[in-house]
Parts: C-alpha cells; sequence; structure tokens
C-alpha cells in the first residue's frame, strides 16, 4: 500500500503550482540548440539600457533557439537566435548573437592602436595579457565584448543608429536582429547598388552619424561599408568594438579621418558627389 501523502494531505506552505516549460524532451529536439534564456542570469549592467523596447522578451521562462549562423569572422562569429517566451503570451524575438572568439591571436594586434589608455583593473589579466595565453585570450575576447557593449549601450542611447543591445554574457552579446522577420539578415551596404535617392538619403544618415559620434569625442573606428547595414530607406552602424577616442588617443582623428574617407570612397564611386577629406574637414570643424 502507497504511504505517499496525497496533495490534499500536505500543508499548503509546501505546495506550489508551476506550469511545465516548453523545454525540448527529445534528443533531436535537443539538438536543435536550445537554453534556458539568460537574460535574468546576467548583472543588471549587463542587460539594455530603457527604455526597453517592447520586443524584447523578459519571460524568465523563455527559450532561446539557435536557427543558424550569420556571418563567421576573424574575431566573431554571429548566430541568429530566437528567443520565444513560454509564459502564453506567445511572444518572441529575432536577436543576433555576437560571441568573440577566446582563441584568435588578431585581437592582439588590432588592440594595440585602438585601446591605447585603456586600463585593465586586474594584474592577472594584464599579465596574462600581455603573455598571450590562451587565459589571456579569453580576457581579451571578453574586453571587445565589453568595449563593443558599452559602446552600443552608450550611442543607442545617445539615438545613434545601432542595434539596441539586449544582454552582455562573457564574451556574447545579444543585440536586435536587423532584418526581416523570417531571419533573413538586412544587407551589408557594401553588397548592394542603391538608387540616387536612396543613396543620398543614406549618406546623410551616415554623415549624421559621424557627426554624432564626433559630438561625443569619438569615431567609430572601423567605419565601411561593411560596418553598415540597410533596412529599407535605414542604415544601421554595426561592429563597434573598437570605437575611438578622438581626443584621448593620439591617433584618434586619423581613425576618424579614415571613417570618412571609406565611407565618401564607396558613395564617390556610386556617384555622389563627395569627399573624405572633405568630410573630415566638416565634422572636425570648431573640435580642433
Ligand atoms: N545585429 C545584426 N543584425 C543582422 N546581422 C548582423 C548583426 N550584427 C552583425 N551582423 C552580420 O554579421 C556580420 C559580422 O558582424 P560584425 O559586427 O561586423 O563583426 P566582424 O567583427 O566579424 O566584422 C555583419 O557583416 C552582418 O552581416
Ligand atoms: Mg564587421
Amino acid at each position: 500500500m502507497s504511504t505517499q501523502p496525497s496533495r490534499d494531505d500536505l500543508d499548503p506552505f509546501f505546495v506550489f503550482d508551476y506550469q511545465p516549460l516548453d523545454l525540448p524532451e527529445t534528443e533531436s529536439d535537443a539538438a536543435t540548440d536550445q537554453r534556458p534564456t539568460t537574460y535574468w542570469d546576467v548583472q543588471r549592467g549587463d542587460r539594455g539600457p530603457q527604455p526597453l523596447p517592447d520586443w524584447v522578451v523578459t519571460d524568465a521562462g523563455a527559450v532561446d533557439t539557435e536557427l543558424g549562423i550569420l556571418k563567421t569572422g576573424k574575431e566573431a562569429d554571429v548566430f541568429l537566435l530566437e528567443r520565444a517566451a513560454t509564459d502564453g503570451t506567445g511572444h518572441s524575438s529575432l536577436m543576433a548573437a555576437k560571441r568573440y572568439r577566446g582563441q584568435e591571436h588578431r585581437s592582439f594586434h588590432r588592440a594595440a592602436a585602438y585601446t591605447e589608455g585603456r586600463g585593465t583593473k586586474k594584474s592577472r589579466d594584464t599579465r596574462a595579457l600581455a603573455r598571450g595565453s590562451s587565459y589571456g585570450r579569453q580576457v581579451a575576447a571578453g574586453q571587445w565584448a565589453y568595449a563593443e557593449w558599452e559602446a552600443l549601450c552608450r550611442y543607442w542611447s545617445a539615438g545613434l543608429p545601432v542595434p539596441y543591445p539586449v544582454q552582455l554574457d562573457g564574451t556574447e552579446i545579444l543585440m536586435e536582429f536587423i532584418g526581416d522577420h523570417d531571419g533573413v539578415a538586412a544587407p551589408r551596404l557594401a553588397q548592394t547598388r542603391p538608387e540616387t535617392e536612396l543613396l543620398a538619403g543614406y549618406y546623410e544618415q551616415l554623415v549624421r552619424a559621424i557627426h554624432l559620434l564626433v559630438s561625443h569625442g569619438a569615431a567609430h573606428g572601423d567605419l565601411s561599408p561593411y560596418n553598415v547595414l540597410v533596412h529599407g530607406p535605414d542604415v544601421v552602424v554595426i561592429d563597434l568594438p573598437q570605437v575611438v577616442d578622438i581626443v584621448g588617443n593620439p591617433r584618434g582623428l586619423d581613425f576618424l579621418r579614415r571613417d570618412c574617407v571609406n565611407v565618401c570612397t564607396w558613395f564617390a564611386a556610386r556617384g555622389l558627389d563627395v569627399d573624405g577629406d572633405a568630410l573630415f574637414g566638416e565634422v572636425t570643424r570648431g573640435t580642433i
């Protein structure tokens, strides 16, 4: 005879109602790369700025599903992720997961010129970075992710057209996916052949973006038609880990000039009457 108490015998204090999560149950489901949402696992400062866009899924029982890879790169890979609530609201949204690699060396070379003057608080980390150990590479990947996270948060709040940063978790940034609802990513500007009217609009938006950064004492540092996504009539600037301090960094203005030249060269080749050095002069007028 069973001695198991029925639920009615238990003190209500010990009884709780729960809704089973819609987590994968079979082996093949598990293979589709699902995980419980990490939104509430990260520190408060590692969740995106207010006001929270309404598409951000904050349900603590949400499930993240990796839908595929958007792009592999030298320093980071970008994946397409869907975060879906399980609270019955049917709320779900797509995000781009940018994951910095700890195993690559290039970031060290890239680091030197961009990060002059940026300090590392922990001396163990400083030594590991200098040695280039695998722990050091992990630290570097985390620092690049953090630098990009910080830039996304700061400049999204300032009104720069960048993807909304949802959360930072170590070497992974989750951000707004720029593309359509089916998961087709917006093309890079470099892949597009816009008609004159759109072309002028894109250029104007980029000039405004450069101006805005300069007004914050910064330059993108790697601005090019490859780091600009085209979303209908709008541009979205991406890839900001190396944002440069144009005042504190002795080469800051060189980076700014290069950004201006990269942008103008592309637009000039498509028929716009623009010039990188002229733009550089225009955006720095009054600041240097
Ligand atoms: N938020 C995003 N939405 C859609 N596609 C993105 C997003 N972020 C990155 N991508 C895609 O991934 C590519 C690489 O991202 P990027 O940040 O430029 O990293 P990398 O350092 O590898 O150049 C981009 O060119 C773009 O195609
Ligand atoms: Mg890039």
